[in-house]
């Protein structure tokens, strides 16, 4: 029988793949998505929507506004005069509502397949050949043939030597979003994005805490004066303990059934501690995803850091095989994937795509809630560039008052010579909504003058994005 043909086959469902695929189908080519069985649904069927859907920012997100409404029955409902008492968790139910998030979305994903006629192939996807200008990917024991392919094959969590991952008792991403229980003392090695959002939920629902982190610096690649706030905030205020610095020398574990303790040895400064807790997330970055690839059997170019090696169009170095996502360099996010895949998809049709990585915003989704995109203010003096900084408070912005939630500032930094916006950095309460104005200043070159004549809306958070514009210039009105 002959093989199934196709313009385009993506390897790998995630938001890079998933994405990409649509996009080609919805230009005219005939396309294909082949998807392991990583992530089955209860009936064994294959889901879509790689880690991101299935085990990353939607479940961790779902989890998050659960712990967080907790968080405010119990502590913030009092000052508006509504008492509550007796407020519980039942985690099993959170745990299903996030599951039920979950079904829901990755079986969407298969129905704009359907609606967009995209075949979804299930099964492991393997480059085996390139015979007639035509890749030949193995799909479980049958060969497939596509003009164009596109990897978007993921990442998966790093472990550490001698800390075994069994996503029961120490877990990374898989398990700790599938606790049972709340954990009563929760370590975690990584002070990162994970770290912080899943430590948050469980430090919400009533978890002793503990972050053991490599680096002496919190939050490295965020602004300055934003990781100091959040450090204040999370240490001081909600009582994560987050400790810098340290070196982890021993993880034991002690299994006793569903008491079962990990002991972890850490060296801090000239001391050595142990922390012991119930359960451990190791939360200490990603890795590129391209086991069982096939890259060898046709000479795909891996980067010495295990990366796929790209071009800024994501083409290899192979004729017409590109590559998306977590899987070539850049930050590894789910927006970032899916703006590679439809670029991608374009350029195979013939248009121009691009992917513009400065402007690509980052959030991470605690209470308050960090968001940036561009450059910080540290990298900016690194680099020599004079700037200004309008920095306004929450705490002078009505709306964040009415809310309760004063926690924060936005602060924007423009270029000091022709006003244009460097970056924009906020922490604070819907900080992940706030950035998207400032996202979209910066991809239109826009300068702190641009947004300072644009009507916001009164009273909204964002008005603190307005008074900022205006700080550039001193010239705030309400601060
Ligand atoms: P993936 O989502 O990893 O998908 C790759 C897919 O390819 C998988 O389904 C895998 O099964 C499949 N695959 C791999 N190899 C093969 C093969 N050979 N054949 C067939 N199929 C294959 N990002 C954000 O932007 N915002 C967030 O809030 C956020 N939260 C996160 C929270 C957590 C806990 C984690 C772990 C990640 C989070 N991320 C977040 C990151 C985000 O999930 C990733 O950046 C994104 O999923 C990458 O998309 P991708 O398509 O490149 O890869
Ligand atoms: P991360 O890179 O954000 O943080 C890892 C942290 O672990 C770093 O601070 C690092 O210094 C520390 N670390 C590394 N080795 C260590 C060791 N041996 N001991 C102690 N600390 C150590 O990675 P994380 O949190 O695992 O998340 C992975 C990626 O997933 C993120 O980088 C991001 O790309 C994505 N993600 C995005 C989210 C979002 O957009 N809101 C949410 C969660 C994940």
């Amino acid at each position: 029988m002959a093989n199934k043909q196709f313009d385009v086959v993506v390897i790998g469902g995630g938001p890079g793949g998933y994405v990409a695929a649509i996009r080609a189908a919805q230009l005219g080519l005939s396309t294909a998505c082949i998807e392991s069985e990583s992530y089955a649904d209860p009936k064994g069927e294959v889901r879509l929507g790689g880690t991101c859907l299935n085990v990353g920012c939607i479940p961790s997100k779902a989890l998050l506004q659960s712990s967080e409404l907790f968080e405010q029955a119990s502590h913030s409902f009092v000052m508006h005069g509504i008492s509550t008492s007796g407020v519980k968790m039942d985690v099993a139910t959170m745990i299903k509502r996030k599951d039920n998030i979950v079904g829901q979305l990755t079986s969407g994903i298969k129905g704009l397949f359907k609606k967009n006629k995209v075949t979804l192939l299930p099964g492991h996807g393997k480059f085996v050949g390139h015979e007639d200008d035509r890749w030949l990917v193995d799909v479980n024991g049958e060969v497939v043939e596509a003009t164009h392919v596109i990897v978007a094959t993921g990442s998966t969590a790093r472990h550490l030597p001698g800390i075994p991952v069994d996503n029961k008792v120490i877990c990374d991403n898989v398990g700790a979003l599938q606790f049972d229980s709340t954990p009563k003392r929760l370590g975690v090695i990584g002070a990162g994005v994970i770290g912080l959002e899943l430590g948050s939920v469980w430090k919400r629902l009533g978890s002793e805490v503990t972050i053991l982190e490599a680096l002496p610096d919190f939050l490295g690649s965020a602004d300055q004066a934003v990781a100091k706030e959040a450090w204040k905030v999370f240490t001081q205020k909600q009582g994560l303990n987050i400790q810098l610095g340290v070196k982890i020398t021993k993880v034991e574990t002690g299994k006793k059934g569903r008491d079962a303790q990990v002991s972890i040895e850490y060296e801090i400064g000239d001391e050595t501690r142990v922390l012991q807790c119930d359960r451990l997330i190791v939360s200490v970055g990603r890795v590129p995803h391209t086991e069982g690839l096939g890259a060898e059997n046709v000479g795909l170019e891996i980067n010495p850091r295990g990366y796929i090696a790209v071009d800024h169009n994501c083409r290899t170095n192979l004729p017409n095989v590109w590559a998306v996502g977590d899987v070539v360099p850049g930050p590894m996010l789910a927006h970032k994937s899916m703006e590679e895949g439809v670029m991608v998809a374009e350029c195979i049709a013939g248009q121009k795509g691009h992917v513009n990585l400065d402007a690509v915003p980052w959030v991470i989704y605690t209470h308050p809630e960090i968001a940036w995109v561009g450059k910080t203010e540290q990298q900016l003096k690194n680099e020599g560039v004079e700037y200004r900084i309008g920095q306004i408070p929450f705490a002078a912005n009505g709306r964040a008052l009415g809310q309760g939630d004063t926690t924060g500032f936005v602060k924007m930094i423009a270029c000091a010579e022709t006003d244009r916006i460097l970056g924009v950095h906020v922490i604070g309460n819907n900080a992940s909504e706030l950035i998207a104005e400032a996202v979209v200043a910066m991809e239109f070159n826009a300068s702190s003058e641009d947004i300072a004549r644009i009507c916001h809306a009164h009273p909204t958070l964002s008005e603190a994005m307005h008074e900022a514009s205006l700080a550039v210039d001193k010239r705030a009105l309400h601060f």
